[in-house]
């Protein structure tokens, strides 16, 4: 079971995945507009595992007896500036989704609920590997500063990212790796 508290956090945070994935499909639809489609394929494989970081919280809150309530997602930008801008925004929305994690991670400690700990652990691991890929394209994308050989370059090699996480959660997500 988890408290009233841990449950409205918890889907505080499904709200928060789901904006993530909103965000990158933004991100994703805006690449495509301006040519880049290596970078619009990284972004919907993106939203592909924010979906599926929502989707986990979504069966964990079922499988502890607390209550989905699902609330509104706000607006994306419809436009950037540019790679580098889409990346460092990307960065900075990952690292306040950290935070978000810690501040759950603090709710469970503090209520000693070690089920949500342990599951929440996921996350805190998952978002390293966020903020690391995303410092690496900033700083390939600083070193191509406007070099458009090395951009197509980078472009195409975002373009051999595929998804690794399930696509389909109909029968369920919780036994997947993501
Ligand atoms: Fe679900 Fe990108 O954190």
């Amino acid at each position: 079971m988890i408290s009233d508290k841990m449950n409205a956090a918890l889907n505080s945070q499904v709200t928060k995945e789901i904006y993530s994935a909103y965000l990158y499909m933004a991100m994703s639809s805006y690449s495509n507009s301006i040519g880049l489609k290596g970078f619009a394929n990284w972004f919907m494989v993106q939203y592909h595992e924010e979906m599926f970081h929502a989707m986990k919280l979504y069966e964990y809150i079922h499988s502890q007896s607390g209550a989905v309530a699902l609330k509104a997602i706000d607006e994306p930008p419809p436009a950037f500036e540019g790679p580098l801008d889409m990346m460092t925004k990307t960065l900075a929305h990952e690292q306040m989704v950290t935070r978000s994690i810690n501040d759950l991670m603090d709710i469970a400690i503090s209520e000693k609920d070690h089920a949500t700990r342990i599951f929440l652990q996921w996350y805190v691991t998952e978002q390293v590997e966020e903020e690391e890929n995303d410092n690496d394209i900033i700083d390939q994308l600083k070193l191509i500063k406007d070099n458009p050989q090395g951009l197509m370059m980078l472009d195409r090699e975002l373009a051999q990212r595929a998804a690794t996480v399930p696509l389909d959660f109909s029968k369920g997500v919780s036994a997947s790796e993501g």
